[in-house]
């Protein structure tokens, strides 16, 4: 493999930042060393050739493995769980109320699924069986192949059950051979998982979300992006809907837009 020297690096870090919001860090990891080396023996062409075909033929598929290798994927069921009481207890009440029967939810950076499957299963537990009478659904995205695939099986160590409540573990979680677990097929089928750069214009959504759920992942970009992230969430929210961040991120720019609930949570005007 070419020798990752000074030079190179800088412009890899700088095309991780402007394409993806990704940050590396000044050296990297053995682990991120040896898959860079695996996949630039099967680039032709080597690091000019890779540059050349991300940055100026905008080949996308070069910058999907690219993602793949650099993207931290930590997350768990229930992560950050006030969230989902917040959706159980105020949110959906409240979409009850107004007799929504229609309801998009987009948890976006959804890594693995497990965003998506707690916000699911926080559905399941507030409408019981008349959950699947609605037209609902999660719509989850992120820029990790893997990550993806994974939510898309569907199938987890069973350690990471550890934040799901018992009763919901119990009905919903089935355990195979191999002592891991796997999501009720019924619940999968209501995920749609979806490769998507929060970075770049987002594509044209049939309709407007109710719930955004977009946590730890803005917290690698810069101010700049994030906030330009955080008013293309704004714009893709139905009147009145909700935007989740996580709670260690900054999110003050999505004042410029939204109405604060709490640090982690904004509403959109219901006039707007
Ligand atoms: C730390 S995980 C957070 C997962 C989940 N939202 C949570 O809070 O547990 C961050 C996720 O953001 C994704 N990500 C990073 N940059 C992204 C980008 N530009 N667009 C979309 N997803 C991105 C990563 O692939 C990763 O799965």
């Amino acid at each position: 493999m070419d020798y990752v020297n000074e030079i190179i690096l800088e412009r890899l870090r700088t095309l991780l930042k402007a394409r993806l919001g990704i940050i590396i860090s000044p050296s990297l990891s053995p682990r991120v060393l040896r898959k860079l080396q695996d996949y630039l023996e099967q680039w032709p062409g080597g690091w000019s050739g890779l540059f050349i075909e991300i940055d100026e033929k905008r080949n996308d598929l070069a910058l999907k493995h690219l993602a793949d290798i650099f993207v931290i994927t930590h997350t768990y069921f229930f992560r950050e769980h006030t969230h989902f009481d917040f959706l159980k207890n105020v949110i959906l009440p409240d979409l009850q109320d107004s007799r929504q029967t229609e309801l998009r939810i987009w948890s976006a950076a959804s890594s693995s699924g497990e965003e998506a499957y707690s916000i699911l299963l926080s559905m399941i537990d507030f409408y019981g069986d008349e959950y699947f009478q609605l037209d609902a659904g999660v719509l989850a995205t992120d820029i990790s192949r893997q990550a993806l695939e994974k939510g898309v099986t569907g199938v987890y160590s069973a350690d990471s059950l550890k934040n799901v409540p018992k009763q919901l573990a119990e009905r919903w979680f089935n355990p195979d051979e191999e002592g891991t677990v796997i999501i009720d097929e019924r619940l999968r089928n209501e995920v749609t998982y979806r490769w998507l750069n929060l970075v770049d214009p987002f594509p044209p959504f049939r309709r407007p979300f109710h719930v955004i759920f977009c946590r730890n992942v803005m917290l690698y970009f810069e101010e700049e992006m994030r906030s330009a992230v955080i008013e293309k969430l704004s714009r893709s929210l139905a009147s009145g809907g909700w935007l989740i961040i996580g709670q260690a991120e900054d999110s003050r720019p999505a004042r410029n837009w939204l109405q604060p609930v709490s640090g982690s949570i904004y509403r959109k005007s219901t006039l707007g």
